[in-house]
């Protein structure tokens, strides 16, 4: 089999190495990837948002499944060009159509579906440039903090919490009428503060099933205990100790049964991933938010507990028969601590040499924003590498990624040496 994975992270070197080990796997490509996926895979120079080069290595590479890792080619319509197209339609895609895609792309959307299907979230209304009056008085009549999100997708930079009334004015009012967030800030959904633990959930649909997959919990902040600027994902860790079983079959039947039961009913064409982002409040769960791909830095964490041909479990999914599948899961904790390049998310250099990565370890090193240039691997992203261990508890697997992490070094480089100190 032959097969394409779009995007250029730490995600998709995972799910590359995991494909790999697949004895049904002939050739593997990735477009963009990176100087880790280029070592056990074919990295095609293409961009995510080029369809018509993706076609034609679709066509040219004789590519049997295609498996989308980031939303934006989702959300501008990926799965439907393949679909319409009679040169591709025969390919197997995992990646839902632009309308499921919306559960990520549109806040407003997602809201409305959550709502429509009963399933638990915190309160909302939408605002737009015409409603800005009545959105500012909402503000007045709610509790603070206040939760201003662009509607349009954002890379996770989209959501404001606000303490203070007059900030939380300014700022609806400079994403309605000054542009802040471009066109994605042009719709803002004001949400309602839920105050708990958050925890990220993993579902596969092939448009009859589902499938849960292991979860696993992330961090977001650039500084030691949640403190700074949001990133893309410091690190993670899988399975989550606060997630007992009674919790996760909550979620099961509370938000993962309706959101399944929601999309069929609905009619939206949805065959891939879905990330399903809870926060735990007291014992409940409410959901944050949707996204219609697997969470970079949680995938690190989930593919590796995942026993099953990964290869096997994608092509189920594209062909609608993941009720056949039996998960078996590997029970050890496994943890990832994401190395970034000193200043990251705000300016920071590219091109640096990165060093160690070819000595022993017991971690698996997994690849984002990295190239290779001449002979050397260079920094040439933000996010930078993944270091993933396992071990029975997340502490001692913590600690295992923090020993490799002293031998590879590049200028710059960035940890945080915490991960775990809230669980
Ligand atoms: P989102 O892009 O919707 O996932 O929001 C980004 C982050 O903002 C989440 O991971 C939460 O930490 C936080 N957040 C979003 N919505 C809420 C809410 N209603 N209450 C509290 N925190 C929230
Ligand atoms: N880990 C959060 C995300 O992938 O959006």
């Amino acid at each position: 089999m032959n097969v394409l994975i779009i995007g250029s992270g730490a995600r998709e070197h995972a799910f590359c190495s995991k494909i790999k080990e697949s004895k049904n796997i002939n050739n593997l490509y990735v477009a963009p990837g990176n100087a880790g996926t280029a070592k056990i895979a074919n990295n095609l120079d293409i961009s995510v948002s080029d369809f018509k080069q993706i076609k034609e290595a679709l066509l040219t590479k004789k590519i049997n499944l295609l498996i989308v890792g980031p939303e934006i080619p989702l959300i501008d319509g990926l799965a439907d060009f393949i679909k319409r197209d009679p040169a591709l339609n025969s390919i197997l895609v995992v990646g839902p159509s632009k309308t499921g895609a919306m559960l990520e792309g549109s806040k407003d959307f997602s809201k409305e579906f959550m709502f429509k299907h009963k399933i638990p979230t915190a309160s909302y209304k939408t605002f737009d440039a015409s409603s800005l009056e009545e959105g500012l008085d909402y503000l007045e009549k709610i509790p603070s903090p206040y939760v201003l999100k662009a509607d349009g997708p954002a890379a996770g930079k989209g959501v404001l919490i606000l303490k203070d009334l007059s900030k939380a004015k300014e700022e609806l009012s400079n994403m309605l009428t000054k542009n802040k967030f471009g066109e994605s800030g042009h719709k803002v959904v004001i949400e309602g503060f839920l105050e708990g633990i958050e925890l990220s959930c993993f579902v596969l649909l092939d448009g009859k099933s589902y499938l849960t997959l292991p979860s696993a919990k992330d961090y977001k902040r650039i500084g030691e205990g949640d403190t700074g600027l949001n990133t893309g994902g410091m690190g993670s860790i899988s399975p989550v100790p606060f997630a007992s079983k009674e919790f996760l079959s909550k979620i099961e039947e509370k938000i993962i049964k309706p959101s399944f039961r929601g999309i069929i009913k609905d009619k939206i064409d949805y065959v891939g991933f879905l990330f399903i982002g809870i926060i735990k409040v007291k014992d409940e769960p409410f959901v944050i938010e949707y996204n219609v791909r697997m969470g970079d830095p949680e995938t690190q964490v989930v593919l590796p507990r995942i026993k099953n041909d990964f290869l096997d479990i994608m092509v189920k999914t594209a062909s609608g028969q993941l009720s056949n599948i039996n998960l078996d899961i590997d029970e050890n904790s496994y943890a990832n601590v994401v190395l970034v390049a000193g200043g990251y998310p705000e300016k920071y250099q590219k091109g640096k040499e990165i060093k160690g990565l070819n000595r022993d370890c017991e971690s698996l090193i997994l690849h984002a924003g990295t190239k290779k240039e001449a002979n050397k691997i260079v920094t040439s992203g933000g996010r930078v590498l993944s270091v993933i261990s396992k071990s029975t508890e997340f502490k001692s697997a913590l600690k295992k990624s923090y020993k490799t992490i002293e031998s590879i070094d590049f200028e710059g480089k960035y940890y945080r040496k915490d991960l775990g100190f809230d669980l």
